[in-house]
């Protein structure tokens, strides 16, 4: 990842509001939280973080605290639909909104995001 996307999308400073603001409505989502460690937001937030920080060009701290990324091993264990997905991707909406970015940057990190999320579905709808 060129590591001027990182830089023009405002840094370290950018990321945290980002994920800080998205985790501020994933501990009032019923279907989320109970997924969530209530115990452990800000170690959550912090991986979060340094996932996204190291995808767009930023410092490698999560692969050197976390290892190879495995998103999909990593969220086995986390019954997602496509509910529990259009709930992610909207607080994470939400968060993004609130947040200046140029559109050309918005558009590059909204359809990454949506396509993860997509990735990462592992239940069936009831
Ligand atoms: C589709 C809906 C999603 C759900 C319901 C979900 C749920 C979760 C949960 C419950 C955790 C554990 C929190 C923690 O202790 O760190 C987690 C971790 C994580 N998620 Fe997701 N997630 C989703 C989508 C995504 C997407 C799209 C990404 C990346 C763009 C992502 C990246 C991560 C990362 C990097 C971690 C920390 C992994 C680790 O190092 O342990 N998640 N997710």
């Amino acid at each position: 990842m060129d590591e001027s996307l990182y830089e023009e999308m405002g840094g370290a400073p950018f990321f945290k509001q980002l994920v800080t603001g998205f985790y501020s409505g994933i501990v009032n989502d019923p279907v989320l939280s109970p997924m969530y460690p209530a115990e452990d937001i800000d170690g959550a937030i912090h991986r979060l973080t340094m996932f996204l920080t190291q995808y767009w060009g930023g410092p490698t701290t999560y692969s050197q605290e976390r290892g190879h990324p495995r998103l999909r091993m990593r969220h086995n264990e986390f019954p997602i639909n496509s509910e529990a997905r259009d709930r992610w991707l909207g607080l994470m909406s939400e968060s993004l909104s609130k947040l200046e970015l140029a559109p050309h940057l918005r558009d590059q990190l909204w359809t990454y995001l949506v396509t993860a999320a997509h990735s990462l579905v592992n239940q069936p709808d009831n």
